[in-house]
């Protein structure tokens, strides 16, 4: 399955991984590019630029298939302007294949001469966006391709809150440079409809979650099975800056604060992200918010990522030639 998606990061399958803090690690990473897709190291993991490089060299003894480094360039109650910094300049170092961007584009965040820097190191910049206009401005501004995401999708989806199924068009016929779609995929199926669509490939988060290669707890594996496209909720409008997570006693309360009016100043015990580390590590699912996107109904097992993968691209194949799944 060759598409300008392919082509572009020199891999086999039009498939690649989303930032996700605290699981897109080297294993994680690893096993996903050596299946032929493109895998994750998140910056947001590491507290410095050296720590981040080493997390990029132990990838490199797992895997000599290209990878991406998310970096996401959002609001933050941990993440300093100098830990950014450093993140992107470790990148450049150690040359990474590809950076994925979420948040302020590169070019307003390290400068108008961020993307020809990384460009020289042989890096190609895709950003994650929720919107037409900011897709324009990423393909003004250098980028080599842009990911729509719709509302569906886990993480912080744009408060427009359009969807995968008419932001990928849109995207796809205003653009020159290629689309990449996420939100909602999480099978040959949604893959197959991604292409139809108008993009070159696919970005999945969640998925990748209930994969044998995913370090967390089981028990939150066995949660990503057994529940449906109806549990999730968006939240953070009201701060003006929306989150997906799945229903828990968390998302309730913020809600709930939400509903009242709270200040981010009362909400932020809530929503940092350093309670995250007791879901996956402990399996406690209600110890924090669990992001996730509404592709946690498709997710019927846990398998390898070289499962998973090849079994998307013969579905989407199957479909894409004409025959029908049974
Ligand atoms: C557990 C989890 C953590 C995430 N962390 C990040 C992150 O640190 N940075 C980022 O840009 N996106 C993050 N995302 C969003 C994903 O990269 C991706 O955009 C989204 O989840 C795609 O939708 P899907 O999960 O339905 O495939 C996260 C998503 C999940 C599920």
């Amino acid at each position: 399955m060759k598409t300008r998606m392919t082509e572009l990061f020199g891999i086999k399958h039009p498939i690649m991984c989303g930032g996700m803090m605290w699981l897109c690690k080297p294993d994680l990473c690893a096993a996903i590019s050596n299946a032929g897709a493109l895998g994750n190291i998140t910056a947001a993991n590491y507290n410095t630029g050296e720590e981040l490089r080493t997390a990029i060299k132990e990838t490199r003894e797992k895997t000599d298939r290209p990878f991406s480094v998310n970096l996401s360039l959002l609001p933050s109650f941990r993440i300093t302007k100098e830990m950014y910094l450093e993140w992107f300049n470790a990148c450049l170092a150690e040359k990474v294949a590809a950076f994925e961007i979420s948040g302020t584009p590169v070019d307003k965040f390290f400068g108008p001469d961020a993307i020809k820097r990384g460009h020289d190191a042989g890096a190609k910049f895709i950003h994650k966006l929720g919107s037409v206009r900011h897709a324009v401005h990423a393909e003004h501004a250098g980028y080599d391709a842009v990911i729509a995401a719709g509302v569906e999708e886990g993480g912080h989806p744009l408060m427009d809150d359009v969807t995968t199924m008419v932001l990928t068009p849109r995207m796809a016929e205003t653009v020159k440079i290629p689309v990449i779609t996420t939100g909602g995929i999480a099978d040959g199926r949604t893959l197959a409809a991604a292409l139809v669509l108008g993009a070159e490939g696919v970005m999945m988060a969640s998925r990748f979650m209930a994969t044998t290669e995913c370090r967390m707890n089981h028990k939150v594996k066995d949660e990503l099975v057994n529940h449906q496209e109806f549990d999730t909720y968006l939240y953070g409008k009201t701060i003006g800056f929306q989150g997906r997570a799945m229903k828990n006693q968390v998302l309730t309360q913020i809600q709930d604060m939400e509903a009242k009016h709270a200040t981010l100043n009362e909400l932020a015990p809530f929503l940092s992200g350093l309670r995250q580390t007791a879901i996956w590590d402990e399996g406690d699912i209600e110890a924090g918010l669990v992001p996730v996107g509404q592709s946690i109904g498709l997710i019927h097992d846990v398998v390898t990522c070289k499962e998973l993968v090849e079994r998307m691209v013969k579905q989407a194949e199957a479909l894409l030639s004409g025959s029908r799944l049974k």
